[in-house]
């Protein structure tokens, strides 16, 4: 491993002690391996997309007041630390600024390689059964309810109605995650959700069925 990416690897664990399970070192390592796979098969820059991987949730709005200029800050000083060039540590920001889900509407038109795999690649890891208990990890950690018949999900929130929304965690599989395969970017990434979208449909249904008393 280069010594750049080595250095990396550790702020980042230091940075995310303490951190939701959803959101740990372990997001950003699945998400890490995931963006090196979906690499393999197209033409980009593999260390601006290993570190945009790294570095994407270094300090994520939801848990620091919705500040989103804070991660990208954090980034560029680190990296500026080890003396990465600044061209190259701009392409790294970029990423981190563009990444999100909440942020897809506002992304520029022609998105760089290394943006779309990275983006893939956190929205492979929101899908599938680690993106079942990713969510249902975060609705605890909001102490948001499991399921209500009576509050029907909100597809097409805007930006700021989707960050204050205390809906149902049953709710957020029809606000954002049964989207994001229609969403994915490269053809691998696109492969890999089938099965795991595949899955969350069953999920729900054996979901309902248990909750009906069927
Ligand atoms: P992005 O990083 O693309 O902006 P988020 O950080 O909002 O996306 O979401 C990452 C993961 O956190 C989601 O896939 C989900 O598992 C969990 N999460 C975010 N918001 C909610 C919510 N309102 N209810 C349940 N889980 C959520
Ligand atoms: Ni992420």
């Amino acid at each position: 491993m280069s010594q750049i990416i080595d250095k990396t690897t550790d702020f980042v664990k230091e940075k995310l002690q303490g951190a939701e399970a959803g959101h740990d070192w372990y997001h950003i390592e699945r998400v890490w391996k995931l963006s090196k796979k979906i690499s393999e098969n197209e033409t980009c820059d593999a260390e601006i997309v290993e570190l945009g991987a790294l570095l994407h949730d270094i300090a994520d709005p939801k848990f620091h007041n919705g500040d989103e200029t804070l991660a990208p800050k954090v980034a560029t000083e680190f990296l500026q630390s080890l003396n990465f060039p600044s061209d190259r540590i701009e392409k790294v920001a970029f990423i981190i600024n563009n990444v999100s889900f909440k942020n897809t509407h506002e992304a520029p038109e022609h998105l760089p390689i290394e943006l779309k795999i990275v983006q893939d690649a956190d929205r492979i890891d929101a899908i599938g059964a680690i993106g079942i208990a990713r969510t249902f990890n975060f609705g605890g950690f909001k102490n948001n309810l499991m399921y209500d018949p009576n509050i029907p999900p909100q597809v097409g929130m805007s930006k700021e109605d989707y960050k204050k929304s205390n809906g149902t965690t049953i709710n957020h599989f029809y606000e954002k995650l049964l989207l994001l395969k229609d969403l994915l970017n490269t053809d691998s990434a696109k492969e890999i959700a089938k099965e795991r979208h595949q899955f969350m449909l069953n999920f729900l249904d054996q979901f309902y069925k248990e909750w009906n008393v069927d």
